[in-house]
């Protein structure tokens, strides 16, 4: 294998880094949030939280990587601050831990398509429906199903990594991402016709009442939705070439991350609120909601038995192009500081992390020991939630804290800006740039890291 670091073409990086962005979190996460936190006023408080501590940490991000051309523990020690590499270091951590839990939800959306096309073919009936609740539980405590889809999920991932950043990752992030825009697209414009799209619209930027808690939030969500705080970006970063503007992908990526999850929360809603009113509890803030509640609604639409598996499709290559960027980040650490093979270190570390999974598949109802386990008291249930818990509320915002005061503070100003300006020209907001990483974001998010140890507060 060559040793050459390969760089992302013209749209490449956009794509890319949208394709990580975009996953889990904005089609499935992001609409339940809104639904429980009362719509209208979380989405802006999100919107905000966007504009002012995620985009600000995706241009640091990408400066880091970009400067240095390397992955994010390496790039610390180029910049001469070897005891900042810590922010590599967790986020290799990060990587592994997200990864390893998030590729079993990822397994399910295949599991899911495969039975939607069933359903399809031999027709959903009541009978289907009052089922899929048991349905559902039943496939969560199958050990083998569990695993076997998890390993499913996390070989399409290596394949991908071991192709490289140009003929894997970019190739396949520039096939997929239209193709989910477009089935995105098609589902938003079919709910258009449903008898609850008027309010679905009406319920999401209408004014409401909002908690100090849902600013949390959605502060919270913004990072694991713009795969912040873990160096993915600052991977991603490293592969970008140098004529390419900085702030105007990094203001790319968040709108087109915005964009599909509100289009998923049209979808949703406008679903939901085709139900009557007695029925709409069933959305609930679990995770089984993609695979209880959906189907039935789906097939009482017309065109269901085609944007059932639609669906299950978008959502899986959104988790793909999300893996991909959670494996990548490991594998260029072997890569780059212990000169692995581009092979070798996939394989390796995908195994490893695979083998680790094995322990959240299982945590969900197939052993009883994982599914009950509290590693950290009351904070989290089981081996799946507490990966969730621990990623969600310490290592992200941690991760995010760090890499906001390291450019805002150290990284020298005139060497950001030269960085940020390269392919960009000017910068003229470089000045707000830099007081939102030193002040408001460092703030916004020790609120989270505050309310998290000292309020024992949780926002997974
Ligand atoms: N952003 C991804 C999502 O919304 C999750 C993710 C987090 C991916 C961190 C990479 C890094 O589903």
């Amino acid at each position: 294998m060559t040793k050459e670091r390969g760089s992302f073409s013209r749209l490449g990086f956009i794509l890319a880094a949208a394709g990580s962005a975009i996953g889990l979190g904005n089609i499935w996460k992001f609409p339940y949030m809104t639904f429980e936190n009362n719509g209208g006023s979380f989405v802006l408080v999100y919107l905000l939280a966007v504009a002012v501590v995620g985009l600000p940490i995706m241009i640091a991000e990408i400066v880091i990587g970009r400067s240095t051309q390397k992955s994010p523990v390496a790039a610390f020690l180029a910049l001469k601050k070897p005891g900042w590499s810590i922010i590599g270091w967790l986020g290799i951590m990060t990587g592994f831990v997200i990864l390893s839990y998030y590729s079993v939800v990822a397994g399910w959306t295949v599991h899911y398509f495969i039975k939607s096309v069933g359903w399809s073919i031999r027709g959903f009936g009541p009978e289907t429906a009052a089922t899929l609740g048991d349905q559902f539980g039943l496939f969560l405590s199958r050990p083998f199903a569990q695993i076997g889809y998890h390993a499913l999920f996390m070989i399409f991932s290596m394949t991908v990594v071991i192709f490289g950043v140009k003929s894997g990752i970019e190739r396949l992030t520039t096939i997929l991402m239209p193709v989910l825009f477009g089935i995105l697209l098609i589902l938003v414009i079919t709910s258009a016709w449903s008898s609850g799209f008027p309010e679905a619209i009406r319920f999401l930027f209408k004014p409401c009442q909002i908690s100090p808690d849902s600013l949390l939030e959605a502060v919270g969500h913004a990072f694991f939705t713009l795969s912040l705080g873990m160096g993915a970006i600052i991977t991603y970063g490293s592969y970008m070439k140098k004529d390419e503007s900085v702030p105007r992908s990094a203001a790319l990526v968040c709108v087109m991350d915005t964009l599909i999850a509100l289009m998923a929360c049209v979808v949703m809603f406008s679903l939901i609120f085709s139900l009557p009113e007695a029925d709409r509890t069933q959305f609930s803030a679990s995770i089984g909601v993609m695979f209880t509640t959906l189907p039935k609604l789906f097939y009482s639409m017309h065109g269901g038995f085609i944007l059932s598996p639609l669906f299950y499709i978008l959502v899986g290559f959104a988790a793909l192009t999300s893996t991909i960027s959670l494996l990548e980040v490991v594998v260029a650490f072997f890569i780059d500081q212990l000169n692995w093979s581009r092979i070798r270190a996939t394989l390796l570390m995908g195994l490893t992390i695979f083998a680790f999974g094995i322990l959240s598949a299982l945590s969900l109802g197939a052993v009883q020991g994982l599914s009950v386990i509290r590693p950290l008291g009351g904070k989290s249930q089981g081996i799946f939630d507490t990966m969730d818990y621990l990623a969600s509320n310490w290592f992200l915002p941690v991760g995010g804290i760090l890499i906001a005061l390291f450019v805002g503070w150290i990284l020298p100003k005139a060497f950001s800006r030269k960085e940020v300006e390269e392919g960009h020209g000017p910068f003229r907001l470089h000045g707000l740039w830099i007081f939102l990483l030193r002040f408001v974001a460092p703030l916004a998010i020790g609120w989270i890291v505050y309310s998290v140890i000292i309020l024992g507060k949780s926002f997974n």
